[in-house]
């Protein structure tokens, strides 16, 4: 008889995502220690913090891509190491600026979308359900790029593109889902309208647990209630966005006096 993976549990009401005391250690040096992040049911964080502060790295580690040095991780209510994390990866959604380059440009959009169903990074025709095609046509329009199905991949502006792989971390419907700078090399119109995606999507029950990496604050999406700050490998702080995102903190990540303000769920942060 075949054997039967072990599934994490159902999550209930604990946490989505525990990060414990992680370190992560290369080449001599530690890329993040000390981290610790928990991520409630109907939490959306963000995470800023200056070039190399170790947020794609923290990012990978909640992914389970990653193991660190040392530390703790359990996600959906699995300890990373006592369950297979090859069961949880399907329930987490991750996006990345770096992931386009991934994909055979040759691909249409709405084939990208698909592969989210198996993580493969081209599509298996005959296993996608003709329900999977159909959710990433929706989800492509709903992202304001459903013209752009048919189109090949490489053919896609870096903000479509963006769009068709926030659609492919959708497309699974995900319990956490992980966003590394999903707005990088968006013009106006596309980030106000990425932003208002994701504003819309922090109101729903599901996704459970949202972590948003971005450089900028005008990036952040109203609904996002908690924030961490990194530099250097180190969380400089963590917890209710309106506590984390002042000014004294966000000029020790960055050592230039900045002056932050947030206005109607929105923020912006410009030199003292
Ligand atoms: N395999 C590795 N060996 C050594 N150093 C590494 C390795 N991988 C990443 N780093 C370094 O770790 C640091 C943190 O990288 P990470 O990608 O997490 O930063 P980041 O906060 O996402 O930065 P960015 O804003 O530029 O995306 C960087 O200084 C990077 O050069
Ligand atoms: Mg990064």
């Amino acid at each position: 008889m075949p054997v039967e993976p072990v599934l994490a549990p159902a999550t209930g009401s604990g946490p989505i995502l525990e990060l414990a005391g992680i370190g992560v250690r290369r080449g001599g040096a530690w890329l993040l220690a000390e981290a610790n992040l928990v991520v409630m049911p109907g939490e959306r964080w963000v995470v800023v913090g200056p070039n190399g502060a170790g947020k794609s790295t923290l990012l990978a580690v909640a992914a389970t891509n990653l193991s660190p040095t040392v530390g703790h991780v359990r996600v959906l209510g699995a300890e990373l190491g006592r369950v297979d994390a090859r069961t949880l990866r399907p329930r987490i959604g991750l996006t990345s600026a770096t992931l386009a380059e991934r994909f055979d440009p040759r691909l249409r959009a709405r084939d990208v979308v698909v592969t989210a169903r198996t993580g493969a990074l081209a599509p298996w025709w005959d296993t996608y359900a003709e329900r999977d095609q159909a959710r990433a046509l929706e989800l492509l329009r709903q992202l304001g790029v459903g013209d752009l199905a048919e189109r090949t991949f490489g053919t896609l502006s870096t903000g479509e593109r963006q769009r068709v792989l926030l659609a492919r971390t959708l497309l699974p419907d995900p319990e956490v889902v992980l966003a590394d700078e999903p707005a990088a090399g968006l013009d106006l119109r596309a980030r106000e309208e990425l932003v208002d995606s994701l504003a819309g999507l922090a109101t729903r029950p599901r996704p459970a647990g949202i972590v948003l990496v971005t450089h900028h604050l005008e990036e952040i999406p109203p609904g996002f209630g908690q924030a961490m700050v990194l530099a250097g490998g180190r969380v400089l702080a963590a917890g209710p966005i309106d506590g984390v995102l002042v000014d004294a903190t966000l000029s020790a990540a960055y050592g230039i006096a900045l002056r932050v303000e947030g206005r109607d769920g929105r923020w912006t942060a410009r030199r003292a």
